[in-house]
């Protein structure tokens, strides 16, 4: 055979062997926890594990799986999964089982956060059912008698990137369920929130100071707010979400601090509010604040008895403490409620009250139709705001 005629076999040879090369040394590797001593009992605790599995994951440049088997594992101490001197270009979580936080809330004490993650890029967590057991701290808090912790956020992501937080349950966390602080791109989605209706500080996902960031298909039922906007938020985008019990979606509190980054380009489409104290609520201190919220749009929304559905509240001031001259500075504009339909459960429908200082500006009304209680008309109620209503609005806009 002359080699003109095999030469292209041959490089096609070298060319799969490269392929194959290449291929296994970027396969994904497996840590299961249990092989560092993880036990499915309940009791057992498993945090050492879960660090363990981290670290080896860490320590090699593949993609990695940590593999959590089905059971319940008890996690005693507050875990930080940290990227600082991690090498894996990504690792996912896979959680088959549950994880339990100790009943008894002094056992996590004064903690921030019971799974931190922070700085990390890659980062996958899917399925799995994170309980954090808060109904102790809850009760101590609504004693009234003092002396109970903050409590510990379940889950919480600081400072990372590129984050995927999939088929996740959290339930009855202490605190917040999930926190998003100082994140670029992550995706939430399929994801479960349950903690009671009268459980304290309990909000399901609050984002804050990220970027692009997607919560999707997700289902949340709690004692706060279902999912709370901070400051420094742009690019949110929030779709197929159901809410209730809960204090539904909240843009802020805002405006708390003098200096402040503002909250832009948030978008709900496609919720449900069932029994919820808000629907779609902005809210900010009554206190001076370089703070903005721009270009929001709450479209094809349902609301089932929520006490306030459309409401926008720039006059927050609990105890009526520290605030001077109660006006707000934080400056409200191009905010579009579109295609809200269903009841209220309380007779004013839609309350924009803003700052005497800063006028709520471009708020629009498209086809928006809310009754009080099902059958009676509603009311509106606007102060210091300008905009436009189109289409239906009923009762009828007071812009
Ligand atoms: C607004 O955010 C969405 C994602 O939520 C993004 O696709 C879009 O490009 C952003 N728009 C601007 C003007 O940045």
């Amino acid at each position: 055979m002359k080699i003109a005629k095999i030469l292209p076999l041959i490089i096609f040879i070298i060319f799969l062997n490269t392929q194959f090369f290449l291929a296994s040394s970027t396969q994904t590797q497996t840590h299961n926890i249990a092989s560092f001593g993880a036990r499915p009992d309940s009791q057992t605790d498993s945090s050492k594990a879960f660090l363990a599995a981290w670290n080896s994951a860490c320590a090699s440049p593949a993609q990695s799986t940590i593999m959590v088997p089905q059971g319940k594992f008890m996690v005693r101490t507050a875990i930080k999964f940290s990227g600082s001197g991690c090498r894996s270009s990504g690792i996912n979580f896979v959680i088959r089982g549950s994880i339990l936080a100790p009943s008894d809330f002094r056992v996590l004490g004064s903690s921030s956060t019971w799974f931190e993650f922070e700085s990390v890029d890659g980062v996958t967590i899917s399925g799995g059912v994170f309980d954090g057991q808060g109904m102790g701290l809850w009760t101590c808090k609504r004693s009234g008698k003092g002396g109970c912790p903050p409590g510990v956020t379940t889950l919480g992501f600081t400072n990372s990137m590129n984050i995927i937080i999939d088929g996740v349950t959290s339930l009855n966390s202490q605190l917040y369920h999930l926190v998003i602080n100082g994140c670029k791109n992550v995706k939430v989605q399929g994801v479960k929130v349950s903690a009671s209706g009268a459980s304290p500080n309990t909000d399901g996902i609050h984002v804050q100071l990220s970027t692009d960031v997607t919560i999707l298909s997700s289902n949340i039922g709690t004692g706060d707010d279902c999912i709370s906007i901070g400051a420094g938020t742009t690019n949110l985008w929030m779709e197929d979400i159901s809410c209730g019990p809960g204090h539904g979606i909240s843009i802020g509190s805002l405006g708390k601090e003098l200096k402040e980054p503002g909250v832009q380009n948030v978008t709900v489409k496609t919720a449900t509010f069932t029994n919820t104290e808000n629907g779609v609520r902005i809210k900010s201190w009554g206190r001076p604040s370089d703070g903005f919220v721009r270009n929001v749009l709450f479209q094809h929304l349902t609301m089932v008895n929520a006490q306030n559905p459309i409401i926008i509240d720039q006059k927050y001031c609990p105890d009526h403490k520290g605030c001077p001259g109660q006006v707000s500075g934080v400056r409200i504009t191009d905010v579009t409620y579109h295609d809200i339909q269903g009841s209220s459960a309380t007779p004013i429908a839609m309350n924009f009250d803003c700052s005497a200082e800063y006028h709520c500006a471009n708020i629009k009304l498209v086809d928006v139709q809310l009754t009080y209680s099902n059958r009676r008309p509603a009311s509106s109620s606007c102060t210091n705001v300008k905009g436009l209503a189109l289409g239906i609005v009923e009762p009828k806009s007071c812009l």
